[in-house]
């Protein structure tokens, strides 16, 4: 994400919040007959106000698509754009703030369980689809292993309808680990997985053995790029070379 966004939009709400603790001394001082507030309260006003917005966008980052990860897909990306003269599309399991981004330039199907986070990005192309249990999904073959602790996979009845007829990249971001991402590893025959696959958090045990478990399935190796805390895979179309991370 741009960095102009938001810091014109602390300086708007630094602006605002000075203005409401202003107001707020008036109305103290006018009705209530208090002292006009002092610099130490305008400064612990400011101090907070600063402090929520630092919160809520590391909290955004952390759960977003950010540079490292833009970089890699550019990377992956460009060659084909260079070489079909179209906009490359990418499928990505679950959307947030950093879809944004991806819309910029590329085209981006968003598969979302969660309406909160559905059209969230006006620019995407959404799939609503629900997550449901495991009774609902192909059983895994004896050469998979499941996490206990996954709870379901999105409804592929409803993907299915839905799926683009061609997508460059494969980007697995979601569920949220809470839910599980392993549904992905039981569906692989349902995507076309003969381009580059990411999957993100693999700084996490379960996308960990994701990632794994798909290398080892579609016969192709694996890199992973870690970096500030996080850490993504990164699995090449067939032949590809891997990225020299
Ligand atoms: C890791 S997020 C997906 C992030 C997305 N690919 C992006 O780059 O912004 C996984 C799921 O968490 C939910 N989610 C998205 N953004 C979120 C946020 N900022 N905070 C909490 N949950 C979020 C959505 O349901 C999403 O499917």
């Amino acid at each position: 994400m741009s960095t102009q966004k938001p810091v014109a939009s602390c300086v708007l709400l630094f602006g605002l919040t000075m203005a409401a603790t202003r107001g707020l001394s008036a109305v103290l001082e006018t009705h209530f007959g208090y002292p006009p507030l002092g610099p130490m309260v305008y400064a612990l006003t400011a101090s907070v106000q600063l402090g929520l917005y630092a919160i809520l966008q590391w909290s955004l980052k952390e759960f977003s698509v950010d540079d490292v990860m833009f970089a890699a897909i550019d990377d992956l990306l460009t060659p084909v754009r260079k070489s079909t003269g179209r906009k490359p599309a990418i499928l990505e399991f679950g959307s947030g703030p950093g879809t944004a981004r991806l819309c910029q330039d590329y085209t981006v199907y968003s598969v979302e369980h969660d309406a909160k986070w559905v059209n969230y990005i006006a620019a995407s192309h959404y799939i609503h689809a629900p997550i449901v249990n495991f009774s609902q999904h192909k059983k895994p073959s004896a050469d998979i292993t499941m996490p206990e602790s996954d709870l379901g996979w999105y409804d592929m009845s409803v993907i299915s309808k839905k799926l683009p007829a061609t997508y460059d990249v494969i980007l697995v971001d979601g569920p949220p680990g809470h839910i599980g991402r392993h549904g992905f590893l039981l569906n692989l025959d349902s995507f076309d997985i003969n381009v580059p696959i990411i999957i993100d958090d693999v700084n996490r045990d379960a996308e960990l053995d994701l990632l794994k478990q798909v290398a080892k399935r579609v016969g192709r190796p694996y890199a992973i790029r870690r970096y500030s805390g996080k850490a993504f895979g990164l699995i090449p179309a067939p032949g590809a070379p891997l990225p020299a991370w």
